[in-house]
């Protein structure tokens, strides 16, 4: 086959892939072997990989018509190749990678699933093969950012070569600056500040959508998530991308702040600017944390989740990522953070009640409230940390 490493077949999705075998690498720890192997590739990402085929098809289901899309740093190409077996309508699908290794596995994995009618398979940095789409007619409708850590060095790039109306999908597996175990590098890279609270990951993702929000308005574009969610190890969004400063200036008004009591786990979101704001808790007159600039408007779009969610059901039968959609959609239209209910219950001192109890105890009162899907004890409600706890002391009282 003419490379230096043996491979073995896998199938995922449509494709059958050749992967490098793990087994020939000196270190046996999975992970480290997985990116010590000389081509990428990582089966525990294949919901992530997923969740990219139900996007486009539901794109392709709502909006029918041909597509080319831009994957540029492919690895085996399994994404790419997947999404061309898999996704109707794809007119070309460029797929690039710095690694020599990677694009020649992937110009056989493309001939193995007979699709290089499609596939343009490019051995070139990202940001360079990029910048070669920019023009209006090159630009694509479809750019996957799929890179180690952070995919902050590809998102100008990305914006630049993305047509008016197409999608950019991210992966960011930088969690821990993001989540505030190192929040001077996630300044640094993302431009905002984290907060450890136990909504951390929640925080991390609108991190991550707002560095896109800037960004996109210094080209005066704009962004709309349409699907975004936090698991396992890492963040994903999917957002679609406008050209105009009118949509850029109202994307900036959803940029904002949070401030959150330690004391309390009071809470209260601030848009756009700081100034004037007291960073005093209203409830127990505590000091609050500030973190952000960071999204404060929806991680989903709820009408294309739904569209999301019965393809899903139809095509992949994959459980946890059906689970997944429903409850991205569910939770949309409720604002920022969440309480987690056993966090709360210890702090009040009183027995934990069911999530389900809770929620139908917040609705019955007059709240909106959903489970969220960043936390299985998670609730994402209207109402404040101090009616929250009200209705966990009655549900307590009354047994
Ligand atoms: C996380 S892997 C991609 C996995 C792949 N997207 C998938 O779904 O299996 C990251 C890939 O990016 C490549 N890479 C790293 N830096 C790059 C750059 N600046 N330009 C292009 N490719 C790059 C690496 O060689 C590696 O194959
Ligand atoms: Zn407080």
């Amino acid at each position: 086959m003419g490379l230096p490493f043996s491979t073995s077949q896998i199938r995922e999705g449509a494709a059958l892939i050749n992967v490098p075998v793990l087994e020939t690498c000196p270190d046996k720890s999975p992970d480290r072997a997985i990116y010590k192997a000389p081509v990428f590739y990582n089966p525990r990402m294949k919901l992530n990989r997923d969740s990219a085929v139900i996007v486009l098809k539901a794109h392709q289901r709502m909006f029918s018509k041909s597509f080319r899309l831009c994957e540029p740093m492919c690895g085996t190409g399994v994404r790419g190749i997947r999404l061309a077996l898999e996704v109707e309508g794809l007119e070309e699908v460029v797929l690039g990678d710095v690694n020599p290794l990677a694009v020649r596995l992937t110009e056989i994995n493309a001939d193995l699933n007979n699709v290089l009618d499609r596939v343009r398979v490019r051995l070139m940095e990202a940001n360079l093969l990029l910048a070669l789409h920019t023009s209006r007619t090159q630009r694509f409708d479809y750019i996957d950012i799929d890179p180690y850590g952070s995919p902050v060095p590809y998102i100008d790039s990305a914006l630049r070569a993305c047509r008016d109306g197409g999608i950019i999908a991210l992966t960011a597996t930088d969690m821990a600056p993001l989540c505030g175990v190192n929040p001077r590098a996630c300044l640094r890279r993302y431009g905002g500040w984290p907060l450890r609270t136990e909504y951390s990951k929640e925080l991390a993702l609108r991190l991550l959508i707002s560095s896109l929000v800037l960004a996109a308005a210094r080209l005066e574009m704009s962004i709309n998530p349409i699907f975004s969610f936090s698991i396992d190890h890492y963040l994903r969004v999917y957002a679609t991308v406008g050209r105009g400063a009118k949509g850029a200036d109202s994307c900036l008004n959803e940029v904002g702040y949070i401030l959150h009591c330690s004391n309390c786990l009071n809470r209260r979101v601030v848009r756009q600017s700081l100034w004037g704001v007291e960073e005093v808790c209203d409830v127990c007159g505590g000091k609050m944390e500030v973190g952000g600039p960071l999204w404060t408007g929806k991680l989903a779009d709820p009408a294309f989740c739904s569209v999301m969610a019965s393809i899903s059901e139809e095509h992949l039968g994959d459980l946890r990522l059906v689970r997944l959609i429903n409850l991205v959609r569910d939770e949309a239209e409720l604002p920022p953070s969440f309480y987690n209910i056993d966090l709360h219950c210890s702090r009040l001192k009183v027995r934990s009640q069911p999530t389900n109890k809770i929620l139908t105890s917040l609705r019955d009162a007059g709240f909106r409230a959903a489970r969220t899907h960043f936390d299985e004890r998670g609730v994402k409600s209207d109402a404040s940390n101090l009616e929250f706890d009200r209705i966990l002391k009655d549900l307590a009282e009354r047994g």
